[in-house]
């Protein structure tokens, strides 16, 4: 049996980064709503309580009972997770005067508890958050403090329950793998034999005892997601899967034929479909980035949905949706921040029931799977690229033209970065055109043309992100050859911003 930590869901941003941590640590987990604790599952050798965007005393707050779980499971309680515990047992949790957010140092540390075990004094680690534990309950004992938090971690005393008001999940918490490696693996005895083949193993048994002879089709978009969802169900299913690729117009240079004789000599069953005319059409004049990735979204769901009904007897909507889609897109709290067109809105229109076997999964772990299943490296490697494509890298509205003068700019971009290795070293790039003209001098005439900028980022996760610092020497000669190559731009800028607070597309 495949022994899980289960992570209780109080709604932070943050919780499926706890379930990517505990992966990496070879763990496997499940990340459950906070009330829906599976009780009856004998696989169970752990729990781990989430963040939360509300304080234990908001009305809304996220409560529930822990009296069966107590007691019969080792607990990890994190930021709200540890408030809660505290608060509910007689503790006291006080509104912090200013929000507590960024790097902390741990300055008292007890390293003979089990759970700080290796952990060094002055070890950093990252808060976020508002409230914070004033006094414990009089069983819990503090087992690390910050200047500026007392009650950084605590220990419940005769119990495996801890609290830790910190985010070890986060890159920037440096001692955070270590504590949760030392929760699941000297606290709760975990094996830690989860790995990318045998999420294979048990996501194809899954999908054939899921799918049966069903039909499926999938819509393909040329990234590594929908590309490993469809290596991963043709082993399923075979010859049952259907994959269709659209091409919405607004793809990058030469993507389109490209990718289609990827997708052929990895043996997928592909319908290739060119509609970028009816895109540019629906998009004539819409600046608005929201409404932009609404138009794309409905056009490529009308525009699947035809093709689909070519086939018969589609059951299954396959999609390679990824866990960070479903978090920003839909949080629990029902914050969109930017809605992410590949979740929602097809199954329903189509009356199919969805199958998206990667939607626990961060990129990281999605392209670990596709070089278990053998998949090019060069499709694997490949950058994340927005759904709605170049359509949200142009700033303002869309013309036929833009996507052009942004193709090739973008081309000699990431040509650029192949050439001088630095492709693989940054997590995703692309250049936006941005809706300024300025003035510039062309032999001996004056130019009034178009500005663009250069966005390359580092990340794990897309969750946050930095600006790459690329070597000057590049970004020179990127610039040099856009600007003499790409007919109609005549300056070229470096994003220099990192998220948060910025995202990692303009729009
Ligand atoms: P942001 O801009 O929110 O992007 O920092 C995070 C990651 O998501 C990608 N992204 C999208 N992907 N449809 C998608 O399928 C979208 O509408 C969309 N918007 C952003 C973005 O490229 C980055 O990898």
């Amino acid at each position: 049996m495949q022994e899980k930590i289960i992570i209780l869901d109080f709604g932070s941003q943050t919780t499926q980064l706890i379930g990517r941590r505990l992966r990496e640590l070879n763990m496997y987990c499940e990340i459950v709503p906070y009330n829906k604790f599976p009780h009856d599952d004998p696989s169970v050798i752990g729990v781990i309580l989430s963040g939360s965007p509300f304080s234990v005393y908001d009305e809304k707050a996220f409560k529930t009972d822990l009296t069966e779980i107590r007691g019969k499971y080792p607990i990890l309680g994190i930021c709200y997770g540890a408030q809660f515990l505290a608060y509910t047992n007689g503790g006291t949790v006080e509104s912090a005067d200013s929000r507590e957010y960024g790097r902390a140092r741990l300055e008292y540390i007890n390293s003979s508890d089990p759970l700080l075990s290796g952990i060094e004094q002055g070890a950093q680690v990252w808060m976020s958050h508002g409230d914070t534990i004033t006094s414990l309950p009089e069983n819990f004992k503090i087992i690390a403090s910050t200047d500026h938090v007392p009650v950084a971690a605590y220990r419940v005393e005769n119990e495996k329950v801890w609290g830790v008001q910190f985010h070890p999940e986060v890159y920037h918490s440096e001692c955070g793998t270590r504590i949760l490696e030392n929760f699941i693996k000297d606290i709760c005895g975990a094996k830690q034999d989860w790995s990318a083949a045998s999420f294979i193993e048990s996501t194809v048994r899954e999908l054939k005892e899921q799918l049966g002879d069903d039909k499926v089709v999938l819509g393909l978009s040329g990234g590594v997601d929908s590309s490993v969802a469809a290596v991963l169900l043709n082993k399923a299913i075979g010859k049952n899967l259907t994959c269709i690729f659209v091409d919405h117009g607004m793809l990058r240079k030469n993507e389109f034929t490209n990718v289609l004789k990827d997708y052929e000599c990895l043996g997928l069953n592909v319908i290739g479909v060119d509609a970028s005319a009816e895109f540019f059409k629906e998009l004539e004049g819409v600046t608005d980035p929201e409404k932009k990735r609404k138009i794309i979204g409905k056009g490529f769901i009308d525009v699947f949905d035809r093709e689909a009904h070519k086939l018969k007897d589609v059951k299954w909507l396959g999609q390679g949706t990824i866990y960070p889609d479903c978090i920003e897109s839909l949080s629990i709290t029902g914050t969109t921040i930017k809605s992410h067109h590949n979740v929602g809105g097809l199954p329903e229109k189509m009356n199919l029931k969805l199958c998206e076997p990667l939607r626990l999964l961060f990129k990281d772990e999605v392209r670990a799977v596709g070089r278990e299943l053998g998949m090019p490296e060069h499709l694997i490697t490949r950058h994340p690229f927005p759904g709605p494509g170049l359509a949200v890298r142009i700033l303002g509205d869309i013309t036929p033209e833009k996507v052009s003068i942004l193709q090739n700019a973008d081309d000699i971009f990431i040509q650029g970065l192949r050439d001088w290795g630095l492709y693989d070293k940054v997590w995703q790039a692309g250049v936006i055109l941005l809706p300024v003209q300025s003035v510039g001098v062309m032999g001996d005439e004056r130019t009034y043309e178009r500005a663009v900028a250069l966005r390359a980022v580092t990340s794990t996760d897309a969750m946050t992100a930095d600006w790459a610092h690329l070597p000057y020497e590049f970004l020179a000669e990127v610039s040099n050859k856009i600007i003499n190559k790409v007919r109609g731009v005549n300056r070229v800028t470096y994003d220099i911003s990192s998220k948060p607070p910025a995202t990692i597309e303009w729009e």
